[in-house]
């Protein structure tokens, strides 16, 4: 897809990646809304922006704000060419001690929101015969890790459903890509996340680098992206040889359990 004079609805804006996705978007030329939980530092964002965007506060777990969304997006960007799902949150603590709040939360933020914000937005994309529906997932989304379990699991869903509508979309003009980054130094990785990332020597990407490689996935219409090495080849070991990767992280699993207990 050409970025120049696209019209692009953007969730999770304020995030590490999603301003990085903005910056980079809006450079291309693209008209971007940008949707997110503080306001004020969504209109801070718009006005950092080369081309014209428009900041709007959206809770996702709330069908309302999303209804309202939705009709901001016709609105002000006429059609939507490229929705992108990029809110999230994280948990990293034993599978015992997150409240079932959390649980529900996470499940409500990265999954089901984005899942039900695809589905009121797509009669108007497939009534265009054109777009792309981005769902920011995860490596954790295809090796689940311990201490991450929720939101391993709610990435699992995401890739799940973006793999479904993909097929089902098939032929209609509309794509879905699923696009997994590895860990990135944004507010997503809390000090005990970034302290086991550094004790278990996990690689870290800059939000820039991650979102120039979204940007790509974009430009090259692209149905799946698992960013970076090795972690891309570790996604289909754990697919083929799940047991090789039992024993890997058995090793590491103390390490992070040491930080996983605040
Ligand atoms: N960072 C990583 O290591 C990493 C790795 C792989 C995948 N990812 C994925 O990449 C995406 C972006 O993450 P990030 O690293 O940029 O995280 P981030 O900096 O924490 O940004 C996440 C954004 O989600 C927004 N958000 C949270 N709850 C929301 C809600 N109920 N309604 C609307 N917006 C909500 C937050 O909005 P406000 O800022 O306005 O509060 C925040 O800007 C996420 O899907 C994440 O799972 C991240």
């Amino acid at each position: 897809m050409n970025l120049q004079d696209s019209n692009i609805l953007l969730l999770g804006a304020n995030g590490g990646i999603g301003s990085a996705l903005a910056t980079q978007l809006s450079a291309k030329g693209a008209r971007l809304l940008l949707a997110g939980l503080g306001q004020q530092q969504l209109d801070e964002l718009a006005q950092t922006l080369s081309n014209p965007a428009r900041g709007i506060h959206v809770d996702i777990t709330r069908a309302e704000e999303r209804s309202k969304l939705l009709d901001l997006a016709l609105d002000y960007l006429g059609n939507i060419d490229v929705l992108i799902n990029a809110a999230g949150v994280l948990d990293f603590l034993p599978f015992a001690d997150l409240s079932p709040e959390r649980i529900e939360l996470t499940f409500r933020v990265n999954t089901l929101s984005p899942i039900l914000l695809i589905q009121a937005a797509l009669p108007a994309m497939q009534a265009a015969g054109k777009g792309r529906i981005v769902n920011i997932g995860s490596i954790f989304g295809s090796i689940a890790f311990p201490y991450f379990s929720i939101y391993s699991a709610s990435k699992f869903a995401l890739r799940g459903f973006s793999e479904a509508l993909r097929r089902e979309l098939d032929g209609s003009g509309v794509g879905v890509s699923y696009v997994a980054p590895r860990a990135t130094r944004t507010p997503l990785n809390d000090a005990r996340v970034m302290a086991m990332g550094e004790a278990t020597r996990m690689n870290m990407d800059t939000p820039e680098r991650v979102a120039a490689q979204i940007v790509r996935v974009i430009e090259r219409d692209r149905d799946e992206a698992y960013l970076g090495q090795p972690e891309s080849l570790f996604v289909r070991i754990n697919h083929l040889m799940p047991r090789l990767v039992d024993r890997a992280l058995r090793g590491q699993r103390r390490i992070m359990e040491a930080f996983a207990r605040p």
